[in-house]
């Protein structure tokens, strides 16, 4: 299988990291007020952590002074004095702590808050979107967009916001402090912060790069699991077990080999960071053991000092740490914004034509119509159809039956010509209430992880038991759910694979029943059920078809013969158009497809 290109989304960096920012905080914009609350409790709690060491350096310096006095039989130990200010000090330290707990709690709720409604708003966009953009995405990467994607950004939000206030306010203020203390050991110690930045640049360039490397084999393995888990039938028919394992050691040696590299590297930022750090030290002890004999500096202040420098370095590596999370934080912002922001189907169409009590005349004139359009597969199709009747599709694979459905019911717009439901347009229809007067069975059966009876109820969510039951009952479908553990309770799983294709078909059909909508829409709604369960579906579906305008698509030729119609399609065209009779009169390509079945 080819490798799939990796979700892992950390170390990707956006396109557009400024406008994302600003899109970002357009929409935090609501929440203002509590980003300025957090970011003022953030500055607050740093100041009042910083101011604390050079209050605690009073308390020392009084101690020692207090401590030569008894020696010389001068005085004694301010006790008094040093009580105060350690008072002081608990005071300072719990406004820190209060700060701080403030500044967690509501930059919690605001980033649950974000992504709450980030979430939602994704996930109604994703009702919005036109097919055609889940055609050419897979699933996963819809899906990884509202997981991964927003809880990236959640996350690197909220550490974000908070780490760079503070380190910023704590790096300012620990320098206005060693400032009012001692501006020559002030300079000393900045001479080391060429050294720390110049290193840390250094590691995290050389690091990011097998950090990068890390989360694309992360990706890879990822999507190998996936494919190898998903798909572990088609690997053991084809005895690729091999194959598969030889490829997954390929990758997964690649990741060992980034991943104890970009760790060794980001582990070796520590110790020699501190070993930056403590050079400081001796610069600092050197020239404050220089300053105190001279009597300039009190002993305090030197310890309060050391106690800075040890806090100075440690904001700075902070920082180096913000800048790579805003950036994956970024990435992850942008993705989800591209989704937000991508063309939408128009919802509402102004002085729309009411959907209810549509009669079903259907109108085809001149349609034409390519996924893409350079490729188009519906060339001029015509045809007229009347209220209540019953028209076959027939034709061979690929001729376009399931694109005229899907251009009835609007997933896609026309590129020329026009489609018309009892006269209007379909673009002057609202389009969920076009939808509203189909009934549909598809090709791809639809049902989704829950029990049989919720399946069938989504054709109409407000009917009772009963009707579901009976629903079930004139699809054929009842006996075989009251064979399965729980009846009606039976967990469908994911894709419905536990149960038959066939079975999936009738409860879709059960489900169209339920539905009870104008115009009824038939996909190759029997084809993979027994013909015996065939012909009773199909007496049951004429009652339901009765009166109502009616699109059967099959191949199975025999399932069509009474149709009021048959529209004969190869290559995007109606090639040939009437009843069964007439057209078997003519001998011509139906009657060839009809003779091929029987023969
Ligand atoms: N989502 C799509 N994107 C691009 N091309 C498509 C898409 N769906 C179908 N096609 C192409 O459009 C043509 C008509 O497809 P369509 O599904 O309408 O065939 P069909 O008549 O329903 O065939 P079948 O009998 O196999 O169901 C085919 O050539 C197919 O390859
Ligand atoms: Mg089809």
């Amino acid at each position: 299988m080819p490798p799939r290109r990796g979700r892992g989304p950390a170390m990707e960096k956006a396109k557009d990291f400024k406008g994302t920012i600003r899109k970002v905080i357009k929409y935090i914009g609501r929440y203002k007020i509590g980003v300025i609350a957090v970011m003022v409790c953030a500055a607050a709690s740093a100041v009042f952590h910083i101011v604390s060491p050079k209050i605690l350096g009073k308390a020392t310096t009084s101690l020692s002074e207090g401590l030569m006095a008894k020696i010389t039989g001068t005085g004694g130990i301010d006790f008094g004095y040093i009580g105060k200010i350690l008072l002081i000090v608990l005071a300072l330290y719990l406004f820190s702590f209060l700060f701080s707990l403030v500044q967690s709690l509501v930059m919690s709720s605001i980033t649950q808050k974000l992504c709450y409604r980030l979430r939602k708003d994704i996930t109604e966009k994703i009702d919005r979107m036109p097919l055609k953009y889940f055609e050419s995405k897979t699933n996963g990467e819809v899906l990884s967009r509202i997981t991964n994607d927003v809880d990236t950004f959640g996350n690197g939000f909220n550490q974000s916001v908070t780490q760079l206030i503070t380190s910023v306010t704590t790096m300012i203020g620990v320098v206005i402090m060693m400032l009012t203390i001692s501006p020559l050991m002030t300079l000393i110690t900045l001479l080391i912060l060429p050294v720390s930045v110049a290193f840390i640049g250094a590691v995290m360039k050389k690091s990011q790069k097998y950090f990068k490397q890390q989360q694309e084999y992360l990706g890879h393995i990822n999507g190998q699991v996936e494919e190898n888990y998903a798909g572990h039938l088609v690997v053991k028919a084809f005895g690729k077990e091999n194959d598969v394992i030889d490829q997954f050691d390929k990758t997964n040696d690649v990741l060992y080999g980034s991943a104890w590299k970009s760790q060794f590297l980001s582990g070796l930022m520590m110790p020699v960071m501190q070993f930056v750090g403590n050079l400081g030290y001796v610069g600092v002890a050197i020239s404050g053991a220089f300053l105190a004999v001279n009597g300039t500096i009190e002993i305090g202040d030197i310890l309060a000092f050391i106690t800075y420098v040890r806090n100075f370095t440690q904001p700075m590596q902070q920082i180096a740490q913000v800048t790579n999370m805003m950036q994956s934080m970024a990435a992850a912002a942008e993705r989800v914004f591209e989704f937000i922001e991508e063309e939408e189907e128009d919802q509402i169409t102004e002085n729309a034509v009411s959907a209810e009590n549509i009669s079903g005349v259907v109108d085809f004139t001149h349609v034409s119509f390519g996924y893409s359009p350079d490729k188009i597969v519906i060339k001029d199709f015509n045809a007229h159809v009347d209220q209540g009747k019953q028209i076959a599709i027939v034709g061979p694979t690929g001729a376009g039956k399931t694109t005229m459905v899907k251009l009835l019911m609007r997933f896609y717009d026309v590129n020329g010509g026009e489609i018309k439901l009892d006269g209007h347009g379909l673009k002057e229809y609202n389009r969920s209430e076009l939808r509203s007067a189909f009934g549909m069975v598809l090709q791809d059966t639809w049902l989704f992880k829950g029990s049989i009876m919720e399946n069938i109820r989504y054709g109409r969510l407000e009917a009772s038991d009963e009707e579901v039951i009976a629903a079930a009952k004139s699809a054929h479908a009842d006996h075989f759910i009251r064979t399965l553990p729980g009846g009606y309770d039976f967990e469908l799983n994911e894709d419905a694979t536990n149960v038959s294709a066939g079975q999936r078909q009738l409860l879709t059909i059960a489900r169209a029943i339920l539905a009870d909508r104008p115009v009824l829409i038939l996909d190759e709604a029997t084809s993979s059920v027994d013909t015996r369960t065939e012909h009773r579906i199909q007496r049951a579906m004429d009652n339901l078809m009765r009166g109502r305008t009616s699109f059967v698509i099959a191949h199975r030729l025999s399932t069509i013969r009474n149709a009021d119609m048959i529209l004969v399609m190869k290559d995007g065209d109606i090639i040939e158009q009437g009843s069964h009779d007439d057209l078997m009169a003519k001998q011509g390509f139906y009657a060839e497809l009809y003779n091929a079945q029987f023969a």
